[in-house]
């Protein structure tokens, strides 16, 4: 890791841990209590009981078959209703019944089953949100369900968590990073990438998918991009792991944890943008320090927090597609025929049904700006609204058979990458490259690679994760 910079103030540290228990970054001072609480300067505390992760809540479901209980008893706030299998079945029954309905609680963290919080499972409603930004604000605590105070959120979420104007200022610093030029350079890297992961384990006849395929790309990617050296890219993935994975106690247990790994990413990203300010390079972090647009850049801070957003959004959303795209294609083997026939052809469809089909982030929220409508219901200023793409992308009234994977599906109009809007993925092009490399390099080198156990899944009502999935194959050269 490289030195810590000079604006940061660690005020003391934990002696069994080691981990910092408060400072300072910029303006922001934080503090961590040994149960893992978080005190804000803004005066706002959470108990421990609050932070702690409450494994899965209630399973109101009991004996009861999904498709028989009262739409209004689907309790989308309990965590043990992301973990049931069923998952598709609650979302179908809500779209159909209750597109729009008031839930409470925030899946997996304790002590909130007052906070309430609109869930929208139709594709219209999803897209009618996502590109009235005047109306359903990013900006306002933060894009996921629970709230964090403002100056954290942009902190740590950077664009993803700003209205306009800012958005757009900022935004339009940062896509100098993501031109069409930018991402085709990085073309022949990912291709060198991709190769190298599949030599590593073709000749083996099996693997963890997870593991040796679908992690590795994405993050040496983001890394490629931002010019990390090879041996911080471990300590990178652990942290997106993280930061993505609250929810499940393998990764985190409380908010500190959370907070702390997003102290340590933009750490890490103040230093890289003070080096490159310093020494230029020929990378994506140069060019983003060095980015005018109407006289204006991007502050060491500002790359700080984009840099924790880059490498969580970067990396386990694509990681999730990959998995997923494997395991689709084990289940639908006509697909995986369809596609080996037609490589050309067939792919860039491919690709986007797999993101269809992986749906990796489930939701993103808005905030209510003033009071509205929205599926027949009466929506409050200041009312949490959740998008659920995973729901959105299985709505028949838009998609023939949702249920099934179809490589040829045309047309495929996902809101996987957001429904439109000013927040669109702004890495869309480049994970579907990376998608369509690493898959025409395993169906032309292991074409007959297939899942063979359950896949073990990130406990989240935020990313639809795969931990772990074994496969097996023909060994190759
Ligand atoms: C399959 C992989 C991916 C999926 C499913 C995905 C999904 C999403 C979604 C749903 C959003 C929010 C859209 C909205 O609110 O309208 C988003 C935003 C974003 N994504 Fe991705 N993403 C993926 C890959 C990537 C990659 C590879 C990068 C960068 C290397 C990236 C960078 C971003 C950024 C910077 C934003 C924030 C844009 C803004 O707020 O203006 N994403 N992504």
């Amino acid at each position: 890791m490289p030195d810590r910079p000079a604006d940061e103030e660690i005020f003391g540290h934990d002696p069994l841990t080691g981990r910092a228990t408060g400072g300072r970054v910029g303006t922001l001072e934080w503090r961590l209590s040994p149960e893992g609480t978080i005190n804000h300067p803004d005066g706002s505390a959470f108990t421990a009981d609050e932070l702690r992760v409450l494994g899965t809540g209630i399973d109101w479901l009991g004996d009861r078959r999904p498709d028989e209980v009262p739409v209004d008893e689907i309790d989308l706030g309990q965590g043990s209703t992301w973990l049931h299998d069923e998952r598709e079945v609650f979302f179908r029954r809500l779209r159909q019944e209750l597109p729009v309905s008031r839930q409470c609680g925030i899946p997996f963290l304790a002590g909130t089953t007052d906070w309430d919080w609109w869930a929208v499972t139709r594709h219209a409603d999803i897209m009618e949100v996502s590109r009235h930004p005047e109306l359903f604000a990013s900006g306002r605590g933060g894009t996921n369900i629970g709230d964090i105070p403002d100056e954290l959120a942009e902190f740590l979420g950077s664009i993803i968590n700003m209205d306009a104007p800012r958005h757009t200022k900022i935004r339009r610093l940062i896509s100098t990073g993501f031109t069409p030029r930018q991402i085709a350079n990085l073309e022949e890297t990912i291709a060198r990438r991709a190769k190298a992961i599949v030599d590593a384990i073709a000749g083996q006849g099996e693997c963890d998918v997870v593991r040796d395929i679908a992690a590795p790309l994405p993050l040496q990617v983001i890394c490629d991009m931002m010019g990390i050296p090879p041996e911080d890219e471990q300590r990178m993935f652990e942290l997106s792991n993280v930061i993505l994975g609250f929810g499940d106690p393998e990764y985190v247990l409380t908010v500190g944890d959370l907070v702390n790994a997003g102290m340590e990413l933009f750490q890490y990203g103040l230093q890289l943008a003070e080096q490159r300010l310093r020494e230029p390079r020929d990378d994506i972090a140069t060019a983003l320090v060095h980015a005018e647009v109407d006289g204006e850049r991007l502050t060491p801070s500002e790359l700080g927090s984009f840099f924790v957003l880059l490498v969580v959004a970067g990396n386990e959303t694509t990681r999730t597609a990959i998995s997923h795209g494997i395991w689709a294609l084990t289940q639908f083997p006509d697909e995986r025929q369809k596609w080996l026939a037609d490589p050309q052809g067939v792919g860039h469809g491919a690709v986007e049904e797999i993101v269809r089909w992986a749906s990796p982030v489930i939701h993103f929220r808005r905030t209510a700006t003033a009071d509205t409508e929205l599926g027949g219901q009466r929506i409050a200023e200041g009312d949490r609204v959740v998008m659920l793409y995973l729901s959105g992308n299985r709505d028949s009234a838009v998609f023939d058979e949702p249920d099934r994977f179809d490589v040829t599906r045309t047309p495929n109009d996902h809101v996987a990458f957001g429904a439109g809007g000013p927040h669109f993925c702004l890495g869309a092009n480049l994970a579907r490259r990376e998608i369509r490399i690493m898959f025409d390099e395993l169906l032309a080198r292991l074409p007959t690679i297939a899942v063979t156990g359950e896949p073990d899944r990130l406990r989240s009502a935020f990313i639809n994760g795969i931990k772990r999935m074994p496969a097996e194959f023909t060994p190759a050269g």
